[in-house]
């Protein structure tokens, strides 16, 4: 009965009519769970059997459907939903961090159990993400998947851009707004973004959810210099989830890219999720919406009611145990890109020929370069776009590059991704 759980209550209320049309009957909540009974949920829960433990609505036999709205990969939540698996109850869930946590073994027990897991809500929110990548593009051979998976970090990203504002300024005001937690870390530090990234790896690629292989990096690091950098070469800067099968297996990663201005993912402001999949087939399929919100995670918790009340249902990564890929993890040394590569240099003859000579031994070459300003003797931004090069070189080369006596502060590299 959280944020969530209430606009669930508010939809299946307000939209009673449409819901029953399609789910061809009603649907009827009968018990809810909270810690605290008192508090107003800003919907009437009388009437309703009320249980101090969540756990318990699992044997409620006036229960048909489970639906898991507390968060966290463990405690009550994991507890509620193994029971309810247990009691072959179908469950519905939001919750990404158990999916990516414990999905592999949670998609097992329901397959055993021949119970219905759904989860539409846990991944871009509003966005029917799940149900597009595992219904409506399974015909075609995913190659890659990516996305702004969190709304926080879109939010202070554009926000930083639109004001020239830096990182903790925004990230003040977002709190003060209710766009930011009070503790923000598994947003700013791309936990969150990693969590949906795994569940839509596993749905693209039909392998068990893996989330201990995705890179995660966040935006603590990224500031209105970059930012304004970013600009005048013609990128945005935007934390994306990716994830792209190729012959050495599946690469995940989620960390601040360098979106070309012109790429629709580039577009997508504020707090809207987007995500693009390419299939074989299919070509390019770009989906954008509310990635959050009681409203837009309601809509995804409904959908997937009305599924189980239709007898829809689909194995949790699209394929049943025995038929998914068992594909290895391509970790990010492996990863071949372009980069954007930031120093603050002592503004004297030959601080750039150092660097470059660095770069050079590593065998990464530069495509374009940018110094602004002059300042002798003095500390100067110095920014370098590489061409396509190997993570492995272009970390042994900013390693040494940092510790060159003209370098003052750790160097920034911000990838670059198509988009
Ligand atoms: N908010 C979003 O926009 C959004 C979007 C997508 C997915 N999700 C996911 O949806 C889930 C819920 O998120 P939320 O934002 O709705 O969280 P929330 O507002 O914090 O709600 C969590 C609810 O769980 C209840 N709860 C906590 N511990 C409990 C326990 N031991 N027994 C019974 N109830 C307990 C809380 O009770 P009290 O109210 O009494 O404290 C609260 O009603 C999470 O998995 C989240 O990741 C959220």
């Amino acid at each position: 009965m959280g944020t969530v759980g209430a606009g669930v209550l508010r939809l299946l209320r307000d939209n009673a009519d449409v819901v029953a049309a399609r789910a061809g009957r009603p649907i009827a909540v009968t018990a809810v769970s909270a810690r605290d009974r008192a508090r107003d949920r800003g919907v009437p829960v009388s009437g309703l059997r009320w249980y101090e433990n969540a756990v318990a609505l699992a044997a409620d036999p006036g229960v048909d459907v489970v639906v898991e709205l507390i968060g966290g990969a463990d405690g009550v939540a994991r507890a509620l939903v193994e029971s309810a698996i247990a009691a072959k109850k179908p469950v519905v869930t939001a919750n990404k961090a158990m999916l990516a946590v414990h999905g592999a073994e949670l998609a097992s027990l329901a397959e055993e159990a021949g119970v219905p897991l759904a989860f539409e809500a846990a991944v871009a929110g509003g966005i029917p993400v799940i149900k597009a990548v595992r219904e409506g593009l399974a015909g075609n051979r995913i190659t890659r998947i990516a996305g702004i998976l969190n709304g926080t970090c879109n939010y202070i990203l554009t926000r930083m851009r639109a004001e020239g504002r830096e990182f903790a300024e925004v990230l003040a005001d977002a709190q003060r707004l209710g766009y930011a937690e009070a503790d923000p870390s598994f947003d700013i530090d791309g936990v969150d973004a990693a969590h949906k990234l795994a569940i839509l790896a596993a749905l693209a690629f039909g392998r068990p959810v893996a989330f201990d292989a995705v890179h995660v990096e966040g935006i603590r690091r990224i500031s209105a210099l970059d930012i304004g950098f970013a600009g005048e070469l013609g990128y945005r800067i935007k934390l994306l989830g990716i994830a792209r099968a190729g012959d050495a297996g599946i690469e995940a990663r989620v960390h601040p890219c360098m979106v070309p201005e012109e790429a629709p993912l580039a577009r997508v402001d504020g707090v809207y999720n987007a995500v693009v999949t390419e299939g074989d087939f299919v070509g390019r399929v770009m989906l954008e919406g509310r990635g959050a919100g009681a409203g837009p995670t309601a809509s995804a918790v409904v959908a997937d009611l009305i599924d189980l009340a239709r007898g829809r249902t689909t194995p949790v990564w699209g394929a049943s145990a025995g038929a998914l890929s068992s594909a290895p993890s391509v970790p990010i040394s492996a990863h071949v890109g372009a980069y954007y590569l930031r120093l603050m240099v002592v503004d004297r003859p030959g601080v750039i020929a150092d660097v470059t000579a660095v770069l050079r031994d590593q065998g990464v070459s530069l495509e374009s370069m940018l110094q602004r300003g002059r300042a002798p003797g003095e500390a100067v931004p110095v920014v370098l776009v590489t061409h396509e090069t190997a993570e492995s070189a272009m970390a042994a080369a900013v390693a040494r590059i940092g510790g060159l006596d003209a370098v003052l502060e750790a160097p920034v590299v911000i990838r670059i991704e198509a988009g």
